[in-house]
């Protein structure tokens, strides 16, 4: 059976933080604002090719207090979980990793999307947020099923899922709008190994 290493914990306002071992992983506060509108105007350039083509309004504060409050009510909704990475002093965003569309019912799964600073590549944070986030989205959600997709040419995106277990399952043509052009994505998905 996978194990996974994160610990969760409650806050006052009842939310869960996932702590890994270098890293708080949790539903920024809209008061946190500031961090990740700098996380989003340092990697701008760098995440240009990988994400949606943004507004400039994206990388406003004012932008992102909205953005945070509406994350918290998702989180609490358990309908979408907007992780940022944190270093342990909660000061600084290394990434982000999110769990979308989350589906009840007889579908019981989500949508993985990621994204690690530029500055903070190669240094095994995704690895080490993923595999502490799921474990939450796995025992606490209890959902059956996280999908990944990423383009063919995002070999590091690839790897990375390989690495973390899961598997491909098939191709999807112009699947997601990225940077303004419909792309090709690989489609991958990790199981919930308790329900195996
Ligand atoms: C894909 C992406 C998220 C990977 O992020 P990352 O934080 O560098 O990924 P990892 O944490 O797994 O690290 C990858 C590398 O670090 C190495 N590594 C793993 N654990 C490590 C550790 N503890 N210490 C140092 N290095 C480590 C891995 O071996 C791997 O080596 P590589 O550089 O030869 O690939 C990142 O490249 C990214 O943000 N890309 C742009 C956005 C994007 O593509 N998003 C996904 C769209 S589908």
């Amino acid at each position: 059976m996978t194990s996974f290493r994160g610990r969760f914990r409650s806050t006052s306002t009842s939310l869960s933080v996932i702590e890994s071992e270098r890293m708080v992983i949790r539903v920024l506060d809209p008061s946190q604002a500031e961090m990740m509108v700098k996380f989003r105007n340092e990697n701008r350039e760098f995440l240009t090719q990988w994400e949606p083509a943004r507004s400039s309004e994206y990388y406003t504060p004012a932008f992102w207090q909205v953005q945070l409050r509406m994350a918290l009510r998702q989180f609490r909704e358990q309908s979408h979980l907007s992780f940022s990475m944190l270093n342990k002093a909660e000061t600084e965003v290394l990434g982000v990793c999110n769990y979308s569309n989350i589906v009840r019912g007889t579908f019981q799964s989500c949508h993985l999307g990621y994204a690690t600073a530029e500055k903070h590549q190669s240094k095994g944070y995704m690895a080490e947020a993923i595999n502490a986030s799921i474990g939450y989205v796995f025992n606490e959600l209890k959902l059956h099923r996280v999908m990944a997709n990423y383009m063919p040419r995002n070999a590091r995106s690839g790897d990375l899922l390989a690495r973390l277990g899961f598997t491909v399952e098939g191709k999807a043509s112009q699947y997601l709008q990225i940077n303004g052009v419909w792309e090709d994505h690989v489609l991958t998905s990790r199981i919930n190994p308790k329900d195996q």
